[in-house]
C-alpha cells in the first residue's frame, strides 16, 4: 500500500517517525507537501499535481496540517477523498477542530467539561460583565490565534484583565476570555488518542513559577496513566470533533477533567519521548484497518 504523509517539512521528527513506522509496516511512503499541491477539479477523474506529477495512486493519507495552512490543506485532503483515498482524518473534522469556538461549543454540547470561556466581537463596554461571567480574577486571556502558550496571558486582578481585553480589542485580535483553573498548578495533560483510543498520556508541567506548560515555553513532559474521567473525557472530545487521530489537551481540576484543545495534528516527539509508546506505529495500524473498510460513503462525506 502507498501512504502519503502530507507535511510542508519531511525533516520534522513527527513526518520522520511516521514514514519510518509506513516502512516498518512492510508499505511505500511518500511525503507530500500540501501547500505546493495543485489539484484539478473535474467530474470525471479528479486529481492532484505534486511536483509536476500526478499522485494518483495513493491508498491513504496522513494530515500534518499546520494551523496557518488549514484552508489550503484541508482542501488537498478533501481532494485526496474525493480519490477514494482513506485519511486518517477526515477533512471535515480538520476544520471543524481548527475552530476554537465552534469547537468548543461542540465540546460543550456532548457534555465535556471546560473552564468557563467566553467570547467576544469587540462589543465595547461589557469587558467588564465577562469577567463576572467567567468567575472574576484571576482570569486567563487568549488570542485565539496564539499557539505554543504565546498569547496566553494570566490576568492577576479584574482591573488587569479589563486593560488587556480592551488593548487586545483595540488592535481587533480576536480572544477568549477564560476561568483561571488554579488546581491545575501549572501542568496540563496530553492525551494522544487514535481510533477510539487512548494511546499514550504524558502530563506537562510548566517551569518553576510559571502557569503555562507548553513545552516550548520550558515546560517538562513526564508518562501518566489516565483517570477513568480523564479518559472518558478525552475519548469524548475526539469522538465529539469526529477525530481518529487526536491530540487532547487537558486541565485538572477539582470538578474533574477540563478540556483546552483538541489538536488534529498532534506532535509525535513529545508524547513518544515521555512515554515510550510507538505513537506512529499506533497511527499507521489504524490506517491499514481504514484502507482495508474503507467505504466510499465516508471518503464522499462533505
Ligand atoms: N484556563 C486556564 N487555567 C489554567 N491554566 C491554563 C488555562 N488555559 C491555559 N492554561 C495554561 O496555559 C497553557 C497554554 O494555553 P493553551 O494551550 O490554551 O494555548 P497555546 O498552547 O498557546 O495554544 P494551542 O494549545 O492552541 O496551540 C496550557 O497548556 C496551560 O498550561
Ligand atoms: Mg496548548
Amino acid at each position: 500500500m502507498k501512504i502519503a504523509i502530507l507535511s510542508r517539512n519531511s525533516n520534522l521528527y513527527s513526518t520522520r517517525r511516521l514514514v519510518e513506522a509506513v516502512k516498518a509496516a512492510g508499505h511505500e511512503a511518500v511525503v507530500v507537501d500540501h501547500s505546493i499541491c495543485d489539484l484539478i477539479i473535474e467530474q470525471e477523474g479528479p486529481s492532484i499535481i505534486f511536483k509536476g506529477q500526478s499522485l494518483t495512486d495513493i491508498d491513504a493519507i496522513i494530515p500534518r496540517i499546520g494551523a496557518s495552512v488549514t484552508f489550503y490543506g484541508t482542501a488537498v485532503v478533501r481532494q485526496f477523498e474525493l480519490m477514494g483515498a482513506f485519511s486518517a482524518n477526515n477533512s471535515q473534522a480538520i476544520v471543524r477542530s481548527r475552530d476554537k469556538l465552534r469547537s468548543l461549543q461542540i465540546l460543550s454540547r456532548a457534555g465535556l467539561g471546560m473552564p468557563k470561556t467566553a467570547f467576544t466581537n469587540f462589543s465595547k463596554g461589557g469587558e467588564k460583565q465577562i469577567i463576572e461571567h467567567v468567575g472574576g480574577a484571576p482570569l486567563i486571556i487568549k488570542l485565539l490565534e496564539g499557539t505554543q502558550g504565546l498569547g496566553v496571558v494570566l490576568a492577576e486582578t479584574k482591573k488587569a484583565g479589563q486593560s488587556v481585553i480592551e488593548a487586545f480589542h483595540g488592535l481587533r485580535a480576536r480572544i477568549i476570555v477564560q476561568e483561571f483553573i488554579k488546581e491545575a498548578k501549572g501542568a496540563d495533560i496530553r492525551a494522544f488518542v487514535v481510533n477510539g483510543k487512548v494511546v499514550g498520556a504524558m502530563k506537562r508541567q510548566g517551569a518553576e513559577g510559571e502557569f503555562r506548560s507548553n513545552l516550548h515555553r520550558g515546560g517538562k513532559a513526564t508518562v501518566i496513566k489516565l483517570s477513568r474521567a480523564e479518559r472518558a473525557a478525552a475519548l469524548g472530545a475526539a469522538k465529539a470533533l469526529g477525530l481518529d487521530v487526536a491530540g487532547v489537551d487537558m486541565l485538572q481540576s477539582d470538578r474533574g477533567p477540563l478540556i483546552l484543545e483538541v489538536n488534529s495534528s498532534p506532535g509525535l516527539e513529545g508524547i513518544e519521548k515521555a512515554t515510550g509508546v510507538d505513537v506512529a506505529g499506533a497511527i499507521i495500524k489504524f490506517i491499514e484497518e481504514g484502507v482495508q473498510k474503507n467505504s466510499p460513503k465516508r471518503s464522499a462525506d462533505q
